[in-house]
């Protein structure tokens, strides 16, 4: 198996522009081109995965570089810096099909479009290279909420303010320093699904199906997070695309962190996977180590909510303590990731029994511990987390 790949081209100043070619066995290759996303403010650069079969498919699509200034800058009133705001608008576009182009192919031989979820840093480049491409996209039915969306992007705006600023996130100051080019309830970047995935197994596009292209549904980073696994000539070991279920160095943000850790556990389950590609940074060379990593990560979270709750504290309050995250979160700041983070573990603690709300004040909701030790606490929560039937009929 392939491991390290060939660098065809270096990444630029913004960290991306690079493409990376590996062979799957004997015949096929893949590619790796990395398209412009914010970091330190976002999740750092896409990377996108073109695979050569016998039907071209690309996977994900990354963010245009103009919507990539609203939502990460503009939308939230944050400070944006020179060298990304000269950025042209259709920056991450002319890297994938400049990308394209380096692995010899053009963006209208791709016949299918495969999104890992929907979140905009992967999908919301696809209206425009389905435009050009003509490509029939694939993404599992539990994003398609999100996907199929036209009105996708307001509706998480709209229906998640509500519950940040009872996290007791500061608002977003209005008037930023500069002009948004596009308003979240105009801006409709939505595709039509026309293979949908709703089971595990062979990858079905339209006609296409191999016993080496695989798909796994794993929720927990969002809803219809899937893995792509593409096994070798003979079967035996493969290299999964992840999209953002596992990430490395940074950690994934769960969107539901029962489904996430769950899926944490059944993915110990796979065998022979060589490499594991994310999305976003680094590739995983040894898939049972991070598993572990990622499962102590939120164990060690979850124990620094537990104990910040002795007094009571808001979501926002415990997500801004010293060492809660890697980086300094700027507590006067609007970050609706960092509080969502906060957020989940609160949510897996008040389910165990061991948190509850104290008060609400402004607004605002603080919750407190039950004094227990977190080690019994602890138990409870690998026990929802194990035994998959106990909240099938109490969330969602
Ligand atoms: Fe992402
Ligand atoms: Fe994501």
């Amino acid at each position: 198996m392939d491991i390290d790949g060939k660098i065809l081209r270096p990444h630029g100043p913004t960290a991306s522009g690079r493409v990376r070619e590996y062979h799957l066995g004997r015949k096929r290759r893949m590619f790796q081109i990395t398209t412009f996303c914010p970091d330190k403010i976002g999740p750092g650069p896409t990377h996108v995965y073109l695979i050569e079969d016998e039907a071209l498919i690309l996977v994900d699509t990354g963010l245009p570089t103009d919507i990539a200034k609203n939502i990460f800058y503009y939308w939230r009133n944050q400070h944006i810096p020179p060298e990304i705001e000269s950025l042209p608008a259709d920056y991450s576009e002319q890297e994938l099909l400049s990308g394209l182009k380096l692995a010899g192919h053009n963006v209208e031989d791709i016949d299918f479009l495969v999104i890992t979820h929907g979140h905009p840093d992967h999908y919301l480049l696809g209206r425009r290279i389905v435009g050009l491409s003509g490509a029939k996209v694939a993404a599992h039915v539990s994003d398609s909420h999100q996907i199929c969306n036209p009105w996708g992007i307001v509706k998480l705006w709209v229906e998640r303010r509500p519950a940040l600023m009872a996290m007791g996130m500061p608002p977003p100051r209005q008037g930023g320093r500069t002009q948004p080019t596009m308003k979240p309830e105009t801006t409709d970047l939505s595709l039509r699904i026309d293979c949908p995935i709703a089971f595990d197994g062979r990858l079905s596009l339209n006609g296409f199906e191999k016993d080496n292209v695989c798909v796994r549904h794993y929720a927990g980073h969002s809803p219809g997070g899937i893995s792509i696994l593409l096994y070798d000539d003979d079967g035996r070991e493969a290299v999964m695309l992840c999209g953002d279920t596992l990430l490395y160095p940074i950690t994934p943000h769960p969107d539901d962190l029962v489904a996430y850790l769950r899926t944490l556990k059944n993915m110990k389950r796979l065998e022979n996977v060589a490499l594991v590609l994310p999305a976003h940074g680094k590739a995983i060379s040894r898939l049972r180590e991070r598993l572990d990593f990622l499962e102590k990560h939120h164990e060690h979270r979850l124990r620094l909510t537990y104990e910040a709750c002795k007094n009571p504290h808001s979501i926002w309050q415990i997500a801004t303590m010293p060492r809660y995250f890697d980086v300094v979160v700027d507590p006067a700041k609007f970050n609706p990731l960092a509080g969502q983070e906060a957020f989940v573990h609160v949510e897996l603690l008040q389910l165990a029994g061991a948190l509850h709300r104290s008060h609400v004040d402004g607004g605002v909701h603080y919750f407190l511990n039950s004094g227990e030790k977190f080690e019994d606490v602890y138990e409870r929560v690998q026990n929802i987390v194990d035994e998959e039937d106990t909240t099938i009929l109490l969330r969602r």
